[in-house]
């Protein structure tokens, strides 16, 4: 079985996803205007619903349903890329207008804003402050990790260290909260963890070399921004070129100078070291088939 049939075969899951999209729904177009339309528009452009999928499969079987949860932190994700393509000034997100390019840049802050807030109004409804709690903290994580962002920009002396800081603070942290939400339980939070910083190399490797057909965004987004990512980190080191046009110079071939140098190969190893590391905490766990699959098909991504 591939790994994405045997995700799709778990038990539950269709019902979830249906009820998922219902209620993501209802909790965007709760307070009717623009940042109702906005938020209708960004979950219109889909997404791979990755984080509530998370949730979902490390569901304690005997708590409550999963899907104030899965809302939750789908709302938190898709807040955060709206204030994310903002703050990059990237122009397309999912293969179509991204939010300020669309509506401006006012209209996006106040639509991520809105999204972020609905995100925490359908959790503390479930009366969980638990949820809450560890929500909250993601939130904050994904906050000191854009901040880091901000002053790692055109630095390519950045270490690897800090880069791997960045990426459990910006990404991963949300990823150990979709597998802490709904269990409670420690290994699977470190599984998020570790799949979170996987995730996240392969986001950057992508950002290099992916096609606009297939991630749905412009490459080169990183370097052109000065963000200092693991395959331009690398390429950085040898490549006196990279290395200046990371610091801010001119861009001039430096990103097939980044794939020729061997980086990107290199960096997605990296990530695939990280998937192993998530894995290996899952040993003697349920679910763990199709946990599996997920790491297989985030380390495999070209979307
Ligand atoms: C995508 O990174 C961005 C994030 C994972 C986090 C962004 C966080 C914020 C903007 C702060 C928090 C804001 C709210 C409203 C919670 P990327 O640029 O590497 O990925 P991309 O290629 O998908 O743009
Ligand atoms: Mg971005």
């Amino acid at each position: 079985m591939s790994a994405l049939a045997t995700v799709q075969a778990a038990p539950g899951l269709d019902t979830y996803l249906e009820e998922l999209e219902d209620r993501l729904a209802i909790a965007v177009a709760a307070r009717p205007g623009l940042v109702a339309e906005i938020g209708t528009e960004a979950l219109a452009s889909g997404g791979k619903r990755l984080r509530p999928l998370l949730v979902f499969l490390t569901a304690d079987p005997e708590a409550g349903s999963p899907v104030a949860a899965g809302v939750a932190i789908e709302l938190v994700h898709m807040a955060s890329l709206v204030h994310d393509d903002l703050i990059d000034g990237a122009e397309l997100r999912r293969g179509r207008a991204s939010v300020w390019s669309a509506y401006g840049a006012g209209a996006a802050r106040a639509g991520g804003v809105y999204l972020f807030a609905r995100a925490f109004a359908e959790l503390a409804e479930t009366g969980d402050g638990g949820a809450v709690a560890i929500l909250a903290d993601a939130a904050l994580a994904l906050v000191r990790g854009e901040g880091l962002e901000r002053n790692q920009r055109h630095r390519p002396e950045t270490s690897v260290e800090e880069y791997l800081n960045r990426c459990t603070l910006k990404t991963a942290k949300l990823f150990e909260a979709a597998c802490l939400l709904s269990s409670r339980r420690p290994e699977l939070g470190e599984f998020g963890l570790a799949l979170g910083i996987a995730f996240q190399i392969v986001d950057d490797c992508l950002d290099c070399a992916g096609q606009t057909v297939e991630t749905g965004k412009i490459a080169g987004t990183d370097l052109r921004e000065g963000i200092p990512t693991l395959p331009l980190l690398l390429a950085a080191r040898e490549d006196a070129l990279v290395r200046q046009a990371l610091a801010g110079g001119s861009l001039e071939g430096a990103l097939l100078r980044v794939a020729a140098s061997g980086a990107i190969e290199e960096a997605r190893q990296v990530a695939r070291n990280y998937a192993e590391r998530a894995l290996a905490c899952l040993d003697g766990l349920e679910a763990r088939d199709e946990l599996e699959a997920i790491a297989e098909a985030v380390v495999d991504r070209t979307a």
